[in-house]
């Protein structure tokens, strides 16, 4: 090994990896155009009262995994690198003045998160997100849209079989008698509280549902309930949200537990899990509503949902049960004279100014190492360049029905192009 190492929690997508990455982003920017959410792009790094803010400082997410970033000059970290979208994405639309585009507003966006998390199988400090979000509609409808969205591209990828748990966490209305009554059951155990947990207790007691502690989970699963707790607005919403799903066929599995770890939740919380493995607490995705994100970042009072897909995830699950396929080119171009790497090379541009996926064998070797190469890479044909170039002429192999024929080389890629049409290989 040498001396330098990707950072601890972050790796590299070699290019097998990135063959399943790159099916599941181009599903999800099809899926994103199908349902009419368009592509947005924020800066990998906010100001990070952007993140403070809309997250809240009583989370992990920020108070112990943002990535703060020192920038030239200043002493103390102004900014952080994003852990999620949807704080920079509510910021973008505030200072766009996109209230007064035609509401909502549907956004996409794809791209890497950084969180300072204890490494773990599942678990990286830079991963990415799938990212759908839609401002301006209260619902219930846009709600059931959406999760309905996740659930066709979790399916769609090849993740299996796959459930949404669904909760409601009220509002600022309704919400606040529960987390009162959640105090109080929660003093009752103050002692057996981890100190991070304890202190969270009697700041933000719904932090302590989504803890990873263990030793919680006993605690956790007998806590009161948050849907016994909805006001009439939050329950009719709730209600609205299944209403809808059942017309799709969806029905999510209830989860009154399911807080989520971030603040700026209200009514409508959800996450996605292979059914199964939901013990292991490995959410493929998640969202929920946030209909006072956008007045807290200095926006007029705006409602808003979405989710975040965990693409890391979810590219473990596609990879494991359909492999991944590389590309291979079409054409592999070799010679027999090993020196002649500039005729290979120009063959080779040539078929790839007409459209063709070639490759070319540009290092100097006996013609079997070259065709070697070409059958390694998987090309379908081999051109292979002798002393019929003379004669304007080349022979062109076709690897895999074993035949050979030799051709003009001006029709060379018309040649190729008909006969990787009128042959089926399996
Ligand atoms: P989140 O639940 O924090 O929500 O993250 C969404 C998904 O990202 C998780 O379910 C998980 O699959 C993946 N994920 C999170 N942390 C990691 C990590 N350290 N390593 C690998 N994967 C991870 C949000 O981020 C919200 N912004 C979702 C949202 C959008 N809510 C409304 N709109």
């Amino acid at each position: 090994m040498g001396k330098y190492q990707a950072p601890r929690g972050m790796r590299d997508l070699l290019p097998a990896e990135m063959a399943v990455f790159q099916r599941v982003e181009a599903l999800a920017d099809e899926l994103a155009a199908r349902y009419g959410y368009r592509s947005i792009e924020t800066p990998l790094v906010e100001d990070a009262g952007v993140f403070e803010r809309a997250i809240g400082g009583a989370t992990d997410v920020v108070e112990k995994e943002l990535f703060r970033v020192v920038t030239p000059g200043d002493e103390k970290p102004k900014w952080a690198m994003r852990p999620e979208a949807t704080a920079g994405i509510v910021r973008a639309y505030v200072e766009h003045g996109m209230q007064t585009w035609p509401q909502p507003v549907r956004f996409s966006s794809f791209g890497p998160m950084f969180r300072y998390d204890r490494p773990q199988a599942g678990r990286y400090r830079e991963f990415w997100q799938w990212n759908v979000e839609a401002i301006g509609d209260a619902g219930p409808a846009v709600d059931a849209e959406i999760i309905e969205l996740g659930l066709r591209w979790l399916r769609e990828a090849g993740a299996g079989d796959v459930q949404v748990h669904l909760n409601s966490i009220g509002d600022a209305n309704c919400r606040p008698a529960y987390v009162a009554a959640l105090g109080d059951y929660l003093a009752d155990f103050t002692d057996r509280l981890p100190a991070t947990e304890r202190a969270r207790a009697s700041i933000s007691p719904l932090r302590v549902l989504d803890s990873k502690e263990p030793a919680l989970a006993a605690v956790i699963a007998a806590a009161p309930d948050i849907t016994e707790y909805l006001c009439d607005a939050c329950r009719a919403h709730f209600e609205g949200v299944q209403a809808h799903l059942a017309i799709v066929g969806i029905e999510g599995r209830p989860a009154p537990r399911l807080v989520r770890g971030l603040d700026y939740y209200t009514r409508t919380a959800f996450e996605y899990y292979v059914v199964g493995a939901e013990g292991t607490q490995q959410a493929l995705g998640g969202g929920g509503r946030y209909d006072g994100l956008v007045e807290l970042l200095g926006g007029r009072p705006t409602p808003g949902i979405g989710f975040a897909m965990g693409v890391d995830r979810v590219v473990t699950l596609v990879a494991a049960s359909s492999p991944p396929e590389l590309a291979v080119p079409v054409a592999f171009v070799v010679g027999a004279d090993p020196a002649a790497t500039d005729l290979r090379f120009r063959i080779a541009t040539e078929l790839r100014t007409a459209g063709i996926a070639a490759s070319a064998e540009l290092g100097v070797r006996k013609l079997a190492r070259q065709l070697e190469a070409a059958d390694r890479d998987g090309a379908h044909f081999a051109v292979v360049v002798g002393d019929e170039l003379e004669a304007g002429q080349v022979q062109l192999r076709d690897l895999q029905a074993g035949t050979q024929k030799l051709v003009n080389a001006a029709d060379l890629a018309k040649e190729i192009d008909r006969a990787s049409r009128t042959h089926h290989h399996g």
